[in-house]
């Protein structure tokens, strides 16, 4: 089964093509970053826009590269289209503007091409990245627990079958990436998302001789949620102490980040008996994290599993995926059109608005 998946949550217009939720057959992106580079942040008005222009040319794109796909074929446009089984989009979260004109895109194509349209939460498609195999096959197993990393959201989740979620905890106010992002723009790295150039610096500090300097948020507590603001004040204080070089502060708040998700992460799965942990989100493209996790669940018999690094950050690949695995009901019941519309504060565990 082939579904054509569009993603417009924030500044990436992206549309991918998978076959059985697993195979990525192509995928597009175009992206608006460098303008929000140029503001020192998002402006919504600007990124919608620049969606609406992207759109049509990265369906094109996509369309012409199913067809070099099946290059030997010869398809017409209409064999091309036929081949496709279901329109996936994502409703939420994410900014009304962009999420507007990837939806309606989608609806159109689902209604002109008479295709099942799929609505897809973004934090979900973010688990989901992991059910892309490439270079081996990956045998996910439930319950697993996920921990979905990004720009707006922290979430631990446990998975008890496809689409099938018991909430454990979240962030109490800042997502890990916005605190990421926050102290890189406090050191001057980069005035928006800021999350690769800092952890990039933290590399190449071999010594920390401020750790345990900051705070570990939520650490010791019992329950699964988490807090980064407080992080993000204690390490405003740090640099003004000027106590420290930039590359030992920006180790510690990358240690700091890391040993409260995983510990609480690696403990869900235990105490849940999950056998498997599956991370997501754009933070999981941190090498620190990805190597962190991977060894400490190791320990206690767990293993996770980690998306390509291409697939951490938005792409319309996961959305297929997440579609695949979480939305065959809407393949013979047909969704109510009307009720597809955005929800920018849709959240991991919302019922989508069908
Ligand atoms: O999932 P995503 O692409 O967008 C949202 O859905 O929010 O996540 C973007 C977030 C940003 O906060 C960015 O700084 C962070 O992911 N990020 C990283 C890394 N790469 C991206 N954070 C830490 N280390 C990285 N290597
Ligand atoms: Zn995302």
């Amino acid at each position: 089964m082939y579904i054509l998946a569009i993603e417009t949550s924030c500044d990436e217009t992206a549309c991918a093509i998978v076959e059985n939720g697993t195979k990525e057959i192509v995928s597009v992106i175009a992206s608006s970053k460098e303008l929000h580079e140029a503001t020192g942040g998002i402006v919504p008005e600007i990124a919608a826009r620049k969606q609406m222009e992207f759109m049509v040319p990265v369906l094109e794109q996509t369309l012409d590269k199913f067809s070099k796909y099946f290059a030997n074929a010869n398809y017409s446009r209409d064999d091309l289209i036929s081949k496709i089984d279901a329109i996936a989009v994502t409703v939420g979260p994410g900014l009304i503007g962009s999420l507007l004109i990837g939806i309606e895109a989608a609806k159109s194509l689902a209604l002109a091409w008479d295709k099942p349209l799929i609505p897809v939460n973004h934090l979900v498609g973010h688990i989901y990245a992991n059910f892309i195999e490439r270079d081996f096959e990956k045998n996910i197993t439930f319950p697993a627990v996920a921990l979905v990393v990004s720009g707006g959201h922290t979430d631990l989740v446990l998975i008890k079958s496809h689409g099938n979620f018991e909430y454990l905890g979240g962030t109490m106010d800042d997502a890990a990436g916005e605190a990421y992002d926050k102290t890189a723009r406090l050191l001057g790295l980069a005035k928006y998302l800021g999350g690769a150039e800092l952890s990039k610096l933290a590399a190449t500090c071999d010594n920390n001789v401020a750790a345990g300097v900051l705070p570990r948020p939520l650490l010791k507590d019992p329950n699964y949620d988490f807090s980064f603001s407080g992080l993000k004040t204690a390490v405003k204080r740090l640099v003004e102490s000027n106590k420290y070089s930039a590359n030992v502060v920006a180790c510690e708040f990358e240690t700091s980040v890391v040993d409260v998700l995983v510990t609480k992460t690696v403990k869900a799965a235990l105490s849940s008996g999950a056998k498997q942990i599956l991370l997501g989100g754009g933070v999981s493209a941190n090498k620190n994290l990805r190597t962190r996790l991977t060894t400490e669940a190791k320990i206690k018999g767990v293993t996770t599993f980690v998306p390509e690094f291409d697939l951490c950050t938005d792409n319309a690949v996961y959305i297929a995926a997440a579609a695949y695995f979480t939305g065959q009901s809407y393949l013979n019941n047909k969704v109510d059109f009307t009720k597809v519309i955005p929800n920018p504060s849709l959240g991991v565990m919302d019922k989508l608005a069908v």
